[in-house]
């Protein structure tokens, strides 16, 4: 009796049969751990360890490709030292941490770090110089060193410019009794070539390149993970090996390696399953795939969603590009709308072949020339899928949608 009326209180609390601590398979859980980035952890340490005898470290810019570690590695290293400055009773040196995803303007990063250090600043209504010298004269009143990470920090200078970046590594020259040094990260290599270089070298004075990790790593940061996460033998031979080495064919990333194992647990207890198979993990694969894909096509331009829409509606294939700039012109006809010119129509296939949407293959015809022919890289249901839910052309695919059905 006692069994059932358990069971049903562990159903009801969605107990998993699977997971032990979904959370640590989560993109932002920081293990106590981190497999194969010791010599990163070591090296960062040392960097930042000016800061233990209230001395201002080099500005460092890390760099790598997503998912190298590159945040797990720098949060680790800022959690200890402040865990230290704690347990020491030590106030001289502050960590900010800034994800400039999120804190995507002048104002809102500066806002964000004057919280982090302990300084009151409202949270509009100040100029952003104006915010700027507040903070300078806070830190400078407070004798101490501040260590600023902006991550993602490319995210920042493309949409607003390097201005704030700039000011940040000048600060010093105004501060007598404090320091500010900056801990740039990011994973866009093209995007450090085109700062100003007076803002490259005084952000770059160190710079630390994060490697992609192989199958093999994979598997062990994989393997920590899982044994926090999952039940015991829950997981069958071989899973882990599998996530690990198609994460590591694309390109070393542990987020993506993780978020496929989540996944393949996450589609075994939808199946009430117990245990996660490899069937799992490749079911897994293909669902995170088809979302990529359809996050992309939700974001494209207008346009280009219409060469799409014309594709998928030929079956996911044209034998040359003339063909489907018919197609496209047809369906624009319809929509009432001005077609591009072919020469565009063909720059924004080329664009949508780099995406990896669709393939475009140049066949030589022999006397009669060449041509390109053209193919969906993504089923075509799921392009009109996606293209339903377009507040502009639903309607439209939708109409097409029933009458290929009916
Ligand atoms: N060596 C490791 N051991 C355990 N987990 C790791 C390790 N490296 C990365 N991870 C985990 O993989 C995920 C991605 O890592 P992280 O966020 O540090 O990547 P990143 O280099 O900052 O990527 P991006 O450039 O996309 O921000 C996180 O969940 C992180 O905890
Ligand atoms: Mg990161």
């Amino acid at each position: 009796m006692e069994d059932v009326v358990s069971e049903v209180i562990k159903k009801a609390l969605g107990e998993s049969k699977i997971f032990k601590n979904r959370e640590a398979l989560a993109c932002d859980y920081i293990p106590n751990r981190l497999p194969h980035r010791e010599e990163y952890i070591r090296k960062t340490a040392e960097l930042l360890s000016p800061v233990l005898r209230g001395e201002k470290p080099s500005n460092i810019f890390l760099y790598g490709l997503t998912g190298t570690g590159k945040t797990a590695v720098v949060k680790y290293v800022i959690k200890r030292f402040t865990e230290h400055a704690e347990k020491a009773g030590i106030d001289f040196f502050k960590f900010s941490y800034v994800n400039c995803r999120n804190e995507d303007t002048n104002y809102r990063v500066l806002f964000k770090v004057g919280s982090d250090i302990g300084a009151k600043i409202p949270f509009t209504g100040l100029s952003v110089a104006e915010l700027h010298n507040r903070l300078r004269e806070y830190v400078e009143s407070k004798r101490m060193i501040v260590t600023i990470v902006l991550d993602e920090v490319d995210f920042l200078v493309k949409k607003v410019g390097d201005d704030l970046l700039y000011r940040l590594t000048r600060i010093n020259d105004e501060l007598y009794r404090s320091k500010v040094s900056i801990i740039g990260i990011t994973n866009d290599v093209k995007f450090v070539e085109t700062l100003d270089p007076r803002v490259k070298s005084s952000l770059g004075e160190v710079e630390v390149v994060f490697p992609p990790y192989d199958a093999l790593q994979l598997a062990d940061i994989l393997r920590e993970r899982a044994v926090l996460a999952f039940r015991e033998n829950v997981l069958d031979s071989g899973v882990i090996e599998y996530c690990a080495s198609v994460a590591a064919r694309e390109h070393g990333d542990a987020r993506r390696a993780l978020d496929l194992l989540r996944f393949a647990g996450e589609i075994a207890e939808r199946e009430s399953a117990l245990k996660v198979t490899i069937e799992h993990a490749k079911k897994a694969r293909e669902e995170l795939e088809v979302n990529a894909a359809t996050e992309v096509v939700r974001t494209l331009p207008y346009h280009s969603k219409l060469i799409l829409l014309s594709l998928a509606t030929r079956g996911g294939f044209a034998e040359s590009t003339g063909s489907l700039y018919l197609a496209y012109r047809k369906i624009c006809d319809i929509l009432g709308l001005e077609p591009l010119a072919q020469r565009r129509v063909s720059e924004l296939i080329s664009e949508l072949d780099m995406l990896g949407i669709l393939t475009s293959k140049v066949i030589s015809r022999g006397r009669y020339g060449k041509t390109k022919e053209i193919a969906l890289g993504i089923d075509s249901t799921v392009i009109l899928k996606v293209l339903s839910s377009d507040t502009r052309i639903g309607e439209y695919v939708k109409l097409l949608k029933n009458d290929r059905n009916r």
